[in-house]
């Protein structure tokens, strides 16, 4: 009893000390395992601890948050742009037509969406699918960067111009960073047109296939 006495009149003194230096803010070290380099926690933990995010206007919007969807595990992650209105009715990115597109591609290679990973440089909806803001932007970029840490994969394919030049802090229009490994935080990534743009574009098509089917070799070496 008396050790908890005297344990109890030091904390006191310690916060007492404490708040004479800092006043009411509590600074709390956080073990370098959770921090966001190192989150120390699943993808599903992950999702959870986010999907409230109100660090931009776009949740007010927004019907879900559209976290990803595919293998927490996969050697390939594929990032799009951000979700459109059936990503956002859906819950899930890449499921309207565009998505549809990119199962086809998928399959082309002998993957399916199960095996790989999907997610988008914003996890929100831009109204009217806008391109994002760059305060969009950079507010979720972060998340982007924990859940791409804790999946680690062998490679990410940044699909169309936004997600290329996003994640490599660069204004090179996307025809002249194709056919080329760029490097993201250690991980290797390369960038391809957008499933959508093909849609508008159907010359983009021969050239995408080459690029996929190098990711196919990529992930068999
Ligand atoms: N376009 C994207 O970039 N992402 C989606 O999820 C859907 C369409």
């Amino acid at each position: 009893m008396a050790h908890t006495l005297s344990t109890n009149k030091l904390i006191r003194s310690y916060f007492t000390q404490t708040r004479e230096m800092f006043g009411d803010n509590l600074f709390v070290s956080i073990p370098q395992s959770e921090s966001d380099d190192n989150p120390g926690l699943t993808l599903s933990e992950f999702e959870e601890s986010i999907s409230d995010c109100m660090n931009c206007d776009l949740w007010k919007d927004r019907t879900n948050f559209v976290f990803g969807v595919g293998n927490p595990q996969a050697k390939l992650v594929l990032v799009g742009e951000a979700p459109g209105k059936e990503e956002d009715l859906q819950g899930e990115p890449f499921v309207g037509r565009a998505g549809k597109l990119l199962d086809k591609i998928l399959a082309a290679i002998d993957l399916t969406r199960d095996e790989v990973y999907i997610c988008n440089i914003l996890k929100s909806r831009p109204p009217e699918n806008r391109t994002p803001h760059q305060d969009e932007i950079d507010a979720c970029l972060p998340y982007l960067e924990t859940q791409l840490k804790i999946i680690n994969p062998k490679l990410i394919v940044a699909l169309g111009a936004t997600a290329a030049q996003t994640l490599l802090n660069v204004k090179t229009p996307l025809g002249k960073m194709r056919s080329q490994i760029w490097k993201w935080n250690d991980f290797n990534l390369i960038a391809t047109y957008h499933p959508a743009a093909l849609l508008r574009n159907s010359n983009w098509k021969r050239p995408t296939w080459e690029d996929f089917k190098w990711v196919r070799k990529i992930l068999e070496k």
